[in-house]
């Protein structure tokens, strides 16, 4: 074997689906331990194509740009390249794991407030689209194109305005500042410079504030389009996943789905510029809208014991695995049991996690049958999840990707090497 590589174990075995039961999550176990994640790679491509067909039903030339810090599992990254998406990434870890999983350098977006130097010359040298996000990064791409003879940077430009209802965003330009033009105009007069297109991006999923945000960038566009002819324009995400009817009134949410959102922003561009040659390439970066619901997590019951009226329900698993730890939500979910042995109705259970943190609870006040041996599984965990996990107290635990009936481990459990290989430990 290679020096520094994994031998990745594979794990395949008949399965039709994802319908989880008891005997087979024992059978996982004995291969991963007692906790890991589980990604539904199916659900994942069957929600690029639905996100991607209710945008183009209205609007062809519409593009995805899957937010590789929401969740930046390789395969993930991987799959949306093969079905021809691009890959939307906000620093150089996220950049070089697009160019080690064989994403054209053309096909990646670079958004983020933060571009050294150096990481910004080798996007922009690559031939990657960099969207600029301040006037310290214009100025290192007018450096970097002076010295550069190859063929011209590709840039975009990140636009701030005010969104009605809510508080200024801190990322761009300002677009009522005249200066944004100035920059857009010097751009686009620079010989070695192409200013392919514009960007917004709002976190607030609110379908209604698609109108306002399509307006602005409209107006952007025609301004900038009397003197620079601009190939995109990326409306960035922001956009919410699909959830189950209990997690919409968990969350107190509007249960939305993709039609919404193309209803609104894809509607629009159709209207405004139909479909012709001209037309713009409207850009979306959904992470949350495709990635939410295809992870789930599963761990087990260690202990259940009684402090005071409490039961309180150990488990191998904890909230920092897929929330912060001081997250109150609980999170629906399921129970399997061995069905052979007798298990007591609680009516009342703190079900918590491994870590000594006293907040760290996964279910508060669960109702029903619960042993130990049993295993927790907690769906939708899949935007923002491993991606924060920090090795508190214990390192993370692998992820299993299913798909078309079998599994395979896509990422082995973080271990005590791994997490202290870059400290010093030995004293002389
Ligand atoms: C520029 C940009 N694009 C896309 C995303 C993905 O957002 P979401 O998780 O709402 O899909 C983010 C998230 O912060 C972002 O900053």
């Amino acid at each position: 074997m290679e020096k520094g590589k994994k031998n990745i174990r594979v794990i395949s075995w008949e399965k039709q689906n994802m319908n989880l039961t008891y005997d087979k999550l024992q059978d996982l176990e004995r291969r991963l331990g007692d906790s890991w994640y589980i990604l539904d790679l199916d659900r994942f491509v069957a929600n690029y194509n639905d996100f991607l067909a209710a945008f183009r039903k209205y609007y062809p030339n519409t593009q995805i740009a899957y937010s590789y810090k929401t969740n930046y599992t390789p395969l993930l990254g991987k799959t949306v390249n093969e079905l021809g998406g691009y890959a939307e990434v906000v620093s150089e870890m996220e950049y070089l794991l697009a160019i080690d999983i064989g994403v054209q350098p053309e096909n990646i977006i670079v958004n983020g407030p933060y571009k050294p130097y150096r990481a910004l010359e080798l996007y922009l040298e690559s031939g990657s689209v960099v969207v600029l996000d301040s006037y310290q990064e214009y100025k290192d791409t007018i450096q970097i194109a002076k010295s550069n003879h190859g063929k011209p940077l590709r840039v975009g430009l990140r636009c701030n305005f005010p969104l009605s209802g809510y508080p200024n965003s801190r990322f761009g330009f300002d677009i009522n500042n005249p200066k944004f033009y100035d920059i857009a105009r010097e751009l686009s007069l620079n010989n070695n410079i192409v200013l392919e297109g514009i960007h917004s991006h709002f976190p607030y999923r609110d379908v209604n504030t698609f109108y306002e945000r399509v307006e602005r960038m409209f107006e952007v566009y025609d301004n900038v389009s009397e003197f620079c002819d601009l190939k995109f324009i990326d409306m960035g995400s922001g956009l919410g996943g699909r959830t189950s009817d209990e997690l919409v009134k968990l969350l107190g949410i509007k249960k939305v789905d993709y039609q919404d959102y193309a209803d609104v922003v894809a509607h629009q561009f159709q209207k405004r510029f139909g479909a012709g040659e001209q037309a713009p390439q409207l850009i979306m970066e959904p992470g949350t809208a495709l990635v939410a619901d295809t992870m789930s997590y599963i761990c087990k019951v260690i202990e259940i014991k009684k402090v005071g009226d409490s039961n309180i329900a150990i488990t191998s698993g904890s909230k920092v695995n897929y929330h912060s730890r001081t997250s109150k939500l609980n999170m629906p979910i399921q129970v399997y049991s061995d069905g052979h042995q007798a298990s007591d109705h609680l009516d009342s259970a703190d079900i918590s996690g491994y870590t000594c943190m006293e907040e760290d609870y996964i279910y508060r006040a669960y109702q029903g049958n619960l042993k130990i041996g049993d295993y927790i599984r907690v769906d939708n965990v899949g935007s923002y999840s491993i991606v924060f996990k920090p090795p508190f107290i214990n390192p993370n635990v692998p992820i299993i990707a299913y798909s078309k009936g079998s599994y395979d481990v896509i990422k082995e459990a973080e271990d005590f090497e791994y997490v202290f290989q870059l400290y010093k430990r030995k004293t002389k």
